[in-house]
């Protein structure tokens, strides 16, 4: 705590003013440049990702309607309730390394005739179907939101592929249609959004980009729909620093009457060690991985910038997006859980880092306009945990719902003067994050994020701004989290900034991030 009551003393003598004016004095300042509004931040940016992967949709979403646990025609309905206060604006579905093994037409007719197959990618565990495309876009239908389906490329077919977007989308009397209509949905469903395969230089094959990108364009070219029902056709791309997936796909898939491609998928997970043997304890780590993992994701600044810059070259007119549809934290598994399932705890770590990942992606706007953060139940960076008929909410739904006005807002480029540093040993990183946006209804809307654990900032929003008011999320320890027993250790609460003289000042505690409507 030393550090910035000499910051502040040392200004005191500066200025030679008095003690009051000392704590008066912020250091460091924001200036929103409302003159300069820049791109749309796509309500899409705040999509997530369902797959079937451990207790992800089996008992986290869906529990079948003879569950004893309260449900809607299957759907829990403590989870589902959470999840329509976040306004979900779009989910990913079947997965994930799983889609390239899925087939759609184990998923649709009775349940009782569902065939029982075997998820090969995530532990070999027996899934006997009860949740398919009926199930998933009835889920998409409660919480309101868009729908991104994953196709098989892996071990599917063309043909596999082109007749499943005539099951959802056609409208004719054809026999697929009315197979769809059999099994209970008469109306063609809209499907936004359709991936041609996933981590296709991985789980989804070990291609290679121009292997993939030959293939992409032979998929792309039978995924008929009708004109008012086309989905966005999304590539499968590269992760972490890569680009050449982007390179090949960019140079080597032309729009065409009978091609095209609306958006290339990259996929980027925070890692505390950045390293995939060892990647780091979920709760109980020290200061160094507290700060490791906010250098690690901060990379991904790095990662859209050299991607996008190769798509300005051949799409300067930005028509195809830069979409991260899977990102957020991949910690160690904790001992005791089948590690194929990915369950992990979720603390006031993740929360920041998804508002530092907000606030990057608002900068990109213009080409990142979609992501999903990996998952949304039970699976990696979660929104909501389960544990049979118990549920909470974890910290990162939490930053999800305090980012709610961002959705559709116009961003506002926003200066940092006089940033800080958050330093350990050899690491060292910006200590303020800072976005801020108009939003749908003309209010303007401003995140800050302090990252650093022990050390509180008083950040003065310059301009007229007469108040500040809204939600700040902290905790106790940088690893508070909420338990079963625990529900409410890590909530938002409610926030105001400060009039001091003729500054507006936002009073972050250490590691605690806030969101505050300006007037
Ligand atoms: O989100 C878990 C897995 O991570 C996904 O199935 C895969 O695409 C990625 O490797």
């Amino acid at each position: 705590m030393l550090g910035p009551i000499i910051r502040s003393v040392s200004r005191a003598i500066l200025v030679g003013s008095t003690m009051w004016s000392t704590w008066a004095f912020a250091e460091v300042s924001v200036t929103i440049h409302s003159e300069k509004p820049g791109a749309t931040i796509n309500k899409n940016i705040y999509g997530q990702f369902a797959e079937h992967l451990g207790r992800g949709i089996y008992e986290g979403i869906w529990v079948g309607p003879k569950s004893k646990i309260p449900n809607t025609r299957g759907f829990r309905n403590d989870v589902i309730g959470a999840l329509k206060e976040l306004k979900v604006p779009l989910i990913r579905w079947p997965g994930g390394c799983f889609a390239d093994e899925y087939h759609w037409r184990n998923g649709i007719g009775p349940r009782k005739d569902r065939p029982v197959t075997v998820n090969a990618s995530w532990g070999n565990v027996t899934d006997d179907n009860a949740f398919g495309t009926h199930e998933f876009f009835e889920l998409a239908e409660m919480l309101g939101s868009d729908v991104y389906i994953n196709g098989n490329l892996g071990t599917g077919t063309p043909q596999e592929m082109a007749e499943w977007l005539e099951y959802m989308t056609s409208p004719s009397q054809s026999t697929l249609a009315n197979l769809r209509r059999k099994n209970g949905r008469e109306e063609p469903w809209k499907v936004h959004f359709f991936a041609i395969g996933n981590e296709s230089w991985g789980c989804g094959g070990n291609m290679t980009p121009e292997y993939y990108t030959h293939l992409y364009k032979h998929y792309a070219t039978f995924l008929k729909t009708p004109e008012d029902n086309r989905p966005e056709l999304i590539a499968s791309g590269g992760y972490e620093n890569l680009t050449e997936w982007t390179e090949a796909l960019m140079k080597n898939v032309p729009q065409t009457w009978s091609l095209r491609m609306n958006g290339i998928g990259h996929h980027y997970y925070t890692l505390p060690r950045g390293n995939w043997e060892k990647k780091g304890v979920a709760i109980g780590f020290p200061e160094e991985e507290w700060l490791s993992t906010f250098a690690n994701t901060i990379k991904i600044e790095d990662y859209i910038k050299s991607n996008v810059a190769i798509m300005d070259q051949h799409d300067p007119e930005k028509k195809v997006g830069f979409y991260v549809d899977e990102w957020g934290t991949w910690y160690d598994a904790a001992e005791g859980d089948n590690p194929a399932f990915l369950y992990q705890q979720n603390t006031l770590r993740d929360a920041l880092l998804a508002g530092l990942n907000f606030n990057i992606f608002h900068k990109y706007a213009d080409r990142v306009r979609m992501t999903n953060i990996a998952q949304m139940v039970n699976v990696l960076q979660a929104m909501i945990l389960t544990d049979k008929e118990k549920m909470l909410l974890t910290p990162t739904y939490h930053v999800f719902k305090m980012y709610i006005p961002f959705q559709q807002a116009t961003h506002l480029p926003a200066d940092i003067a006089g940033n800080l540093n958050y330093t350990l040993g050899e690491t060292s990183i910006p200590q303020v994050s800072v976005s801020a946006a108009k939003t749908t209804d003309g209010r303007t809307v401003l995140a800050l994020i302090n990252v650093h654990p022990n050390e509180a900032v008083d950040v003065a929003v310059k301009g007229t701004w007469k108040q500040g008011e809204g939600q700040l999320l902290t905790a106790e320890k940088m690893d508070s989290h909420n338990t079963f027993t625990n529900k409410n250790a890590v909530q938002p609460q409610p926030f105001k900034a400060v009039k001091r003289g003729d500054q507006l000042v936002a009073a972050l505690p250490a590691k605690s991030m806030v969101v505050i409507e300006l007037k």
